[in-house]
């Protein structure tokens, strides 16, 4: 245990879609820091292995299952071993994705490239909404956190699929919350801006800052994953207990700053 940590998610149980890699691995370790048991489920079954072996040393408080996202049986085994394995499921963060080949004009844009974005990024979230719905439901309790983006809330940002399923994720994060908090669930998402992972890591010259702050109106500040992570934290936890339905964004408020305003600067 890291000396003066709050532990803010003890016997929390949480199951994180996409966990063995970037936004995912790193949100794995921090709910891991303040307590919570943690189920990574991924496709990269290594990646993932090796996170747990690091995690659920001396104790044995973090699980693997491979889980492809678009697959609503093995999405459907992931809650189950959560709650198998632990008693419970508390925070379902529905964080795996992709990006997609990145072709600017929309004529380049494959129809099988573009549905395969769907499939992992929103019917990946839907699954995983649903099937943590269906033990949350019952124990009138649960956080579920999804990951969307900037390109959310912001046009012109990344490829067509990419941006239009983030979209979506919005609009599924607030109708699930509408339905779910009859339960006591609630449901919200957080949208990071540009940061250097495995699915970006294109965008990054060798060497370069995992974000290009220059763009944020928030001086001073490099854009990293713990940020993102933080913010799940927040969502997940009972600090947030009365909060449904919101899209976090953590962009050091890139997407609140109209450029065209520097002219007044
Ligand atoms: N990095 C950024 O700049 C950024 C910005 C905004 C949003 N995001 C979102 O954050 C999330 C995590 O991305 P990241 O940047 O950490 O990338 P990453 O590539 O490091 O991690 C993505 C993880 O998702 C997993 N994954 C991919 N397809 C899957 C599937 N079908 N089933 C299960 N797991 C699957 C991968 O194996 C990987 O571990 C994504 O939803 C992404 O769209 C990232």
């Amino acid at each position: 245990m890291i000396p003066g940590l709050v532990r803010r998610l003890e016997g929390k149980v949480a199951l994180i879609t996409g966990g063995a890699s970037g936004i995912g691995e790193c949100t794995a370790r921090l709910l891991h820091r303040h307590g919570a048991k943690v189920v990574i489920a991924d496709v990269q079954e290594h990646l993932a292995r090796t996170i747990c072996d690091d995690l659920g040393r001396p104790s044995d408080d973090c699980s693997f299952v491979h889980c492809d996202v678009t697959n609503e049986s093995h999405v459907r085994d992931a809650v189950d071993e959560a709650v198998s394995r632990f008693g419970k499921l508390d925070i379902m963060f529905n964080n795996a994705g992709i990006l997609g080949p990145v072709k600017q004009s929309i004529l380049e844009n494959g129809k099988s490239d573009f549905e395969k974005v769907l499939r992992v990024n929103a019917t990946g979230v839907f699954l995983g909404i649903k099937h943590a719905a269906r033990v949350m439901v019952p124990a009138r309790r649960g956080s579920i956190v999804n990951t969307a983006s900037v390109c959310a809330v912001l046009s012109g940002l990344g490829p067509h699929a990419y941006t239009c399923s983030k979209h979506a994720i919005i609009g599924l994060t607030k109708n699930a919350a509408v339905e779910l908090g009859k339960f006591g669930v609630r449901v919200n998402c957080v949208s990071p801006y540009l940061i250097k992972t495995r699915m970006t890591e294109e965008f990054f010259p060798e060497g370069a800052p995992s974000g290009p702050t220059v763009h944020s109106n928030l001086k001073g500040f490099e854009v990293e994953l713990e940020d993102v992570a933080e913010a799940v934290a927040y969502l997940g936890g009972d600090e947030s207990k009365f909060v449904s339905g919101i899209n976090l964004i953590v962009d050091g408020g890139f997407s609140n700053v109209n450029t065209s305003l520097s002219i007044f600067n």
